[in-house]
């Protein structure tokens, strides 16, 4: 079997034309423009990237971008007096403050001083909590992506048995939420976990989020499953660097029934999503209806 190449790239395109089109509407019929505001501290390189395409994507949908670059040096006092006044600040819709943080500061602390309802990442323990007892709240970018390539792909996932390999907050935890909720099956797999190909191979679907190139090979996988493959790592091969995925693409492909690349598969969802939010957190803090169709 060559496995269905599930297109993120096209798919994060139609998002933010959704995301686009609220957002003009909202514009027209109340005069409301949604803001979103990101904190970058230091000059991490990967992380600069990231926030100049979240700026970009944020104004190209219609929205206001508020982009705070601190010193690496920043004290823990100055950026939680910033997210203070991000939090009181009506234009600011949606804060989100880029990570890993400098390792002088204390990333639980300044991501739990963030206003829930304006926590676009869904990272605050408030949206943790909500997330994990079935309550509305505010879902990580990157899992709700994955959650929507699925939805679009098998339309009900209900009884599907889920392996998410990865137990991360950002990606691992959260998708084994969205996936219950849906009503999969659903097995968390990581490091310890013994016989870890026989393991993925009863996954319907199998989520790679584990940080390690290349380590889901075909044997790991189902005849037929769908692969989500969540890591984006940088290698050297043949004397050129390389961005592969956790799963290795072409034998997981041959026994896949569909599977993302790398690149071009959950990447380009993660903003897409991360915009989808701004505008769901607009709308609740409105008393707005919220977008069909963007959120979990
Ligand atoms: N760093 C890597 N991924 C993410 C993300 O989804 N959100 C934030 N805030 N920082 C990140």
């Amino acid at each position: 079997m060559t496995a269905k190449v599930i297109d993120g790239k096209a798919f994060a395109a139609k998002v933010r034309g959704q995301v686009a089109e609220h957002v003009a509407k909202l514009k027209a019929d109340h005069g409301l423009v949604p803001g979103l505001a990101v904190v970058l501290v230091g000059e991490d390189p990967a992380s600069q990237v990231y926030v100049g395409a979240k700026g970009k994507q944020t104004v190209e949908v219609g929205m206001n971008s508020y982009e705070h670059k601190l010193d690496a040096a920043t004290s823990e006092a100055d950026l939680l007096a910033l997210i203070d006044k991000l939090n009181k600040d009506p234009k600011v819709n949606g804060i989100l403050v880029q990570l890993p943080l400098p390792a002088h500061l204390n990333s639980d602390l300044v991501i739990n001083s963030i206003d829930p309802a304006k926590d676009v990442d869904g990272f605050h323990i408030s949206n943790v909590g909500l997330l994990g007892t079935g309550q509305k709240s505010m879902v990580p970018c990157t899992p709700l992506g994955c959650l929507m390539m699925l939805r679009d792909h098998h339309g009900s996932l209900a009884g599907m048995n889920a392996v998410v390999v990865g137990r991360s907050n950002i990606v691992g935890k959260p998708m084994a939420q969205l996936l219950l909720g849906d009503s999969c099956t659903v097995t968390i797999a990581h490091s310890k976990t013994r016989n870890l190909a026989e393991v993925c191979r009863s996954a319907d679907i199998l989520v790679a989020a584990v940080g390690r190139p290349e380590m889901i090979t075909g044997e790991f996988v189902k005849p037929g499953a769908t692969v989500i493959d969540v890591g984006i790592n940088r290698i050297e091969r043949d004397g050129k660097t390389k961005l592969v995925g956790d799963a290795h693409y072409e034998s997981c492909a041959a026994v896949a029934g569909a599977i993302t690349p790398v690149p071009g598969g959950v990447g380009p969802m993660t903003i897409a999503c991360l915009l989808a939010n701004t505008l769901t957190a607009t709308c609740r803090a409105n008393g707005l209806p919220e977008p069909k169709g963007l959120t979990a």
